[in-house]
């Protein structure tokens, strides 16, 4: 109990290290601006130290929603020379700068926690009503620009939308990206972190070539998605995507709203029936699918294990609980981002092998909602041996609990929080 309020006072001075006001930054240095999917998590862990800062977290990102319905993925609200590629790179145009493409929508989820947990019933209720319109638009955006041939899933253009920056799912129709014409830039990002646990210089070209093709294109998303060379199907963001419109739908009818409601229920409906064409039985998961080719991508990532977070059928979440058994068999700490058998796998690298905390979260939350208990459980143990051993850090050796990346992560401090209070069952958490 003491180690508990320990861990929780210095999640606090994480928060408070990184808050600026009106948003946080995930952390100092490394990320110096407001991260789209960072703050709407980082608000599950604010709630439960002040409501009203976490409800302005997300109303704050919700503020440079674009007018065709995109949330960007960064919004620049200070100048900072700490990260590249800055605003003058991205060049959106907009009046507070933004980048120009997106990142996975957990809002939806996010409102209806923070509503469904609230104490402050009156304030929770008008900042959801504020909130309802602008994350249907979203979703509205999703289904009509990333899923243009209304397939009912929609397709990641840039990996930094997935929020997995250089998942092995990407490998494949990366090559297909070019590198010629990338002006000459300077990474800034190995200069806070160590170069090993970064993406490569390779797809950091790749990443700006996406980046200046959208740029001439206007960031015009009619025009986007089908002149991107890179679209993929992930599992894992469709997922997120789903259980946003399923749980906005919740908050619109306790708002009576119901004709959000419906439309949000139809979507997520029909996406879930859509997200079936992705399982692998041979991985027990499901895979992502490149758009471009029609392949499903054999690449048996934490992306694949993500669909529990939705309301897949029983039997996929129960396979799922069973695949990261098989994983844990290879790797101390759980949930690795790539399988550990996988001679992809490395343990150090970003997205191809480390433990992030938020996507634990995510799988636990599911897994829960699933039936699957004691996955669930253990997934959160080894969130709390990491936190416990290496601090409040980017992401995880899962093979020594080693901390990597940047230090004083603000939405691991908030992960902290909010699974802790979860274990104490405070504020009717899933957990
Ligand atoms: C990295 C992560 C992404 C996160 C961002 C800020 O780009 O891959 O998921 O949102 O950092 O923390």
């Amino acid at each position: 109990m003491a180690g508990e309020e320990a861990l929780v006072a210095r999640a606090r001075e994480v928060i408070r290290a990184n808050d600026r006001g009106a948003y946080t930054v995930p952390t100092g240095g490394l990320y110096p601006f407001q991260w789209n999917w960072d703050s709407c998590l980082t608000a599950l862990g604010l709630a439960h130290l002040d409501e009203e800062r976490a409800w302005t977290e997300v109303v704050t990102l919700f503020a440079h929603q674009w007018e065709d319905g995109m949330v960007p993925h960064i919004v620049f609200h200070e100048p900072s020379d700490g990260y590249f590629p800055g605003p003058e790179v991205w060049g959106t145009g907009r009046p507070t700068p933004t980048s120009g493409i997106t990142q996975p929508p957990v809002a939806g989820f996010v409102v209806r926690k923070l509503f469904d947990r609230a104490e402050d019933r009156e304030l929770a209720t008008a900042r959801a009503r504020e909130l309802l319109p602008k994350v249907d638009a979203w979703h509205e955006w999703f289904y009509r620009h990333r899923d243009r041939a209304g397939e009912g899933l929609v397709a990641v253009l840039h990996p930094w939308e997935s929020g997995r920056d250089n998942s092995v799912d990407w490998d494949e129709a990366f090559e297909r990206v070019p590198t010629a014409g990338v002006a000459p830039y300077t990474r800034r990002d190995t200069q806070h972190a160590d170069p090993a646990h970064r993406p490569t210089h390779a797809q950091y070209d790749r990443y700006l070539w996406l980046l200046q093709r959208f740029r001439d294109l206007g960031w015009d998303n009619a025009r986007l998605h089908d002149a991107s060379p890179f679209r993929v199907v992930d599992p894992g963001f469709n997922a997120i995507l789903i259980r946003s419109c399923a749980d906005l739908a919740s908050v619109a009818d306790a708002l009576g709203a119901s004709d959000v409601a419906a439309r949000n229920r139809a979507r997520a409906a029909r996406a879930l029936a859509a997200l079936e064409g992705l399982w692998s039985e041979a991985h027990g998961q499901y895979l992502c699918r490149d758009r471009t080719t029609g392949a499903l991508v054999d690449s048996a990532s934490v992306g694949g294990l993500l669909p529990a977070f939705a309301a897949v059928p029983r039997e996929r979440a129960a396979r799922i609980a069973r695949t990261i058994e098989r994983w844990a068999r290879h790797a101390a700490y759980l949930v690795p981002s790539h399988d550990p058998t996988d001679p992809r796998f490395e343990p150090q690298r970003y997205w191809r092998g480390p433990v992030w905390l938020v996507v634990n979260y995510l799988i636990a939350d599911g897994l829960r909602g699933a039936g699957e208990e004691d996955a669930a459980a253990r997934i959160v143990d080894s969130s709390l041996d990491l936190l416990a051993r290496s601090g409040f850090a980017e992401y995880y050796d899962p093979l020594t609990a080693e901390a990597c990346g940047g230090r004083s992560f603000t939405w691991t401090a908030a992960m902290a929080i909010e699974l802790l209070a979860a274990r104490r069952g405070v504020g009717r958490p899933p957990l």
